[in-house]
């Protein structure tokens, strides 16, 4: 299994297989052994996550105890599956939530919408009532500010209190550099954008893929047979430093680094770590991330 991960093109998958049915390359054309070798998936990214922290803002203003008038919440990946039910925990949080605002991937504000819409009325939460305390904006985590424009990246800094960034692209097989600037610069970008004007909160939805490899499975495994406390919340994930061998994962790691060495600036927030997410446990639906169809049953 490890072979999928380390040669995550089908061309460097297949040239692994001769390799280990060939080992002395005997039978084989060597030249697509080299090919698949190139595209071996390496484990720089906690040095790649060094260097982007000498880049964090070195403050960050402060949040004061918590806030009693509604809250202006930016949410990413909002068309996506935990996207789109996060989006309605938090406007059935009328009290707490004045409104949320939107970053999609799309053309414009527009089309933004008609997106969103669209995927909550696939999995049938789509609320009629929505559209007052929603706001669509058009963006791109691949690109820097988000993809937002110099206008609307400042009036995000002076309108949100929180910023909730759940938008990844979630592939198991792609490397980490292919996936570095939707899932790595994207959470810089919100990081920067916490750091300017009105103080905000940072949620980061992360994944158990942060644990991947023989010390936490080691962990959760000698803990649970002997009643213990298993992973605590305060483990700095430092054992994950060179054992991640997914790019997603390696890419979820930095992230979180990144969020750590920024709450010792002030940063406040919270890293989140769904477990594996399979479908509405009451309608049924589910998303699938192979072929990219919602499926209710
Ligand atoms: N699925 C799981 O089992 C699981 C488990 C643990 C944690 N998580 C985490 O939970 C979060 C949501 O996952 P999900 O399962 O809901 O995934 P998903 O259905 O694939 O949703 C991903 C969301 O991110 C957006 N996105 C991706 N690339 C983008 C880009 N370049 N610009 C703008 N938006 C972009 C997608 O927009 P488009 O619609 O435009 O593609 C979509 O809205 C992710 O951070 C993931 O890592 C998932």
């Amino acid at each position: 299994m490890q072979s999928i991960y380390d040669y995550p093109t089908l061309k460097a998958f297949s040239a692994e297989l001769d390799r280990a049915l060939d080992p002395q390359g005997r039978l084989l054309q060597s030249d697509s052994q080299a090919d698949g070798t190139a595209i071996k998936q390496d484990r720089h990214y906690s040095e790649d996550a060094k260097n982007l922290a000498s880049k964090l803002p070195n403050s960050f203003p402060s949040v004061n105890g918590g806030s009693e008038r509604p809250l202006i919440v930016l949410l990413t990946g909002a068309t996506g599956f935990l996207g789109a039910y996060i989006l309605r925990d938090l406007l059935s949080r009328s009290s707490s939530v004045h409104h949320v605002i939107a970053h999609v991937r799309a053309k414009d504000a527009a089309t933004a919408s008609a997106r969103v819409e669209q995927t909550c009325a696939a999995y049938g939460i789509w609320g009629s009532d929505w559209k007052s305390r929603l706001e669509c904006i058009a963006g791109d985590l691949d690109k820097p500010n988000l993809g937002l424009s110099a206008d609307m990246w400042s009036r995000l800094a002076t309108e949100v209190d929180v910023i909730i960034h759940n938008g990844a692209r979630v592939h198991w097989v792609t490397p980490y550099q292919n996936l570095r600037a939707a899932n790595v610069l994207s959470t810089m970008a919100a990081i920067e954008l916490a750091s300017k004007e009105k103080p905000k909160q940072v949620v980061f939805v992360s994944s158990t893929a942060v644990f991947e490899g023989e010390h936490y499975n080691k962990m959760s495994d000698e803990s649970m047979a002997a009643g213990g406390r298993g992973i605590l919340e305060t483990d700095d994930l430092t054992a994950s430093t060179q054992s991640l061998a997914t790019g997603y994962g390696q890419s979820k790691w930095t992230s979180e680094f990144l969020l750590r060495e920024s709450g010792k600036r002030g940063l406040s927030g919270t890293i989140v770590r769904p477990g594996y997410i399979l479908g509405d446990s009451i309608a049924g639906s589910e998303f699938c991330h192979c072929c990219r169809k919602v499926f209710v049953q």
